[in-house]
């Protein structure tokens, strides 16, 4: 059985003030979730949330992690101080640090095992572009960003795998749970190839890309689809909590 995921990753969204206060608002409407609620928010927004959280059965997530364990890396995060403020769970790879500041698939593999090293939980994220899916490179692009991007993992179902197909993302423009639904098959197909067929039917993969309050059942409904991971709507604690509460 894979427990569902949702998370939230608020992106460069949300002063540690404004974090606190949405999480306040957002603790009593996720009482009754039956999956794992993440926030992902702003390195610097850590520490109020972290405290801000607790005794409630909302998690925390920051959005990137340093590969290595500390030293001259100015502006950067180690998996340590992460750990320090109670994180559990680390985007690496999104697809706007691969656009922006030249995520690769070898620096997603170096964070996804410090922060497996550290105990934190990578949220490894994976997709296509527009131009990659409409010229038929979805499966190819993917197979090589699991290839590479999850190499030398010894226990899969330590992580867990987002995919985002660039296209959805902030674009209003979903894939349709159909279209996911198979893509993430695929995505499972290759890591057990990969892998292990065993890790591969228990890690959990989440589909994100414009997902929101009216589409979450449709997604969650389908049988490859273990959670999501959200950006607009996470912004909002009654449009969020009702992505968490999809089974009700
Ligand atoms: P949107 O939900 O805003 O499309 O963002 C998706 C995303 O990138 C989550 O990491």
């Amino acid at each position: 059985m894979r427990k569902p995921i949702i998370a939230g990753n608020w992106k460069m969204n949300n002063t540690a003030s404004q974090g606190v206060a949405l999480v306040k608002e957002l603790a009593p409407l996720v009482t009754e979730a039956n999956c794992d609620v993440v926030v992902c928010v702003p390195a610097i927004d850590i520490p109020a949330v972290s405290e801000a959280i607790k005794d409630t059965n909302i998690e925390l997530g920051a959005q990137n992690v340093h590969f290595a364990e500390k030293g001259a890396y100015t502006g950067e995060i180690s998996a340590e101080m992460l750990k320090e403020y109670g994180v559990k769970y680390v985007i690496i790879g999104h697809s706007e640090r691969r656009q922006y500041f030249g995520e690769t698939d070898e620096t997603v593999n170096k964070r996804t095992l410090t922060a497996l090293a550290a105990g934190l939980t990578p949220i490894v994220c994976v997709g296509e572009s527009l131009e990659e899916r409409e010229t038929g490179k979805t499966e190819e692009v993917l197979f090589t960003q699991i290839r590479d991007g999850l190499k030398g993992i010894e226990d899969l179902t330590k992580i867990v795998i987002a995919y985002e197909p660039v296209w959805a993302i902030g674009t209003g423009k979903t894939a349709t749970a159909e279209q996911a639904n198979e893509t993430i098959g695929y995505i499972r197909k290759t890591l057990g190839e990969l892998f292990c067929p065993k890790c591969a039917a228990n890690v959990r993969i989440q589909y994100g890309g414009s997902m929101n309050a009216k589409n979450c059942k449709e997604l969650m409904a389908m049988e490859e689809i273990d959670g999501g991971l959200i950006g607009g709507a996470s912004l909002k604690a009654p449009d969020f909590s009702k992505i968490v509460n999809f089974d009700k």
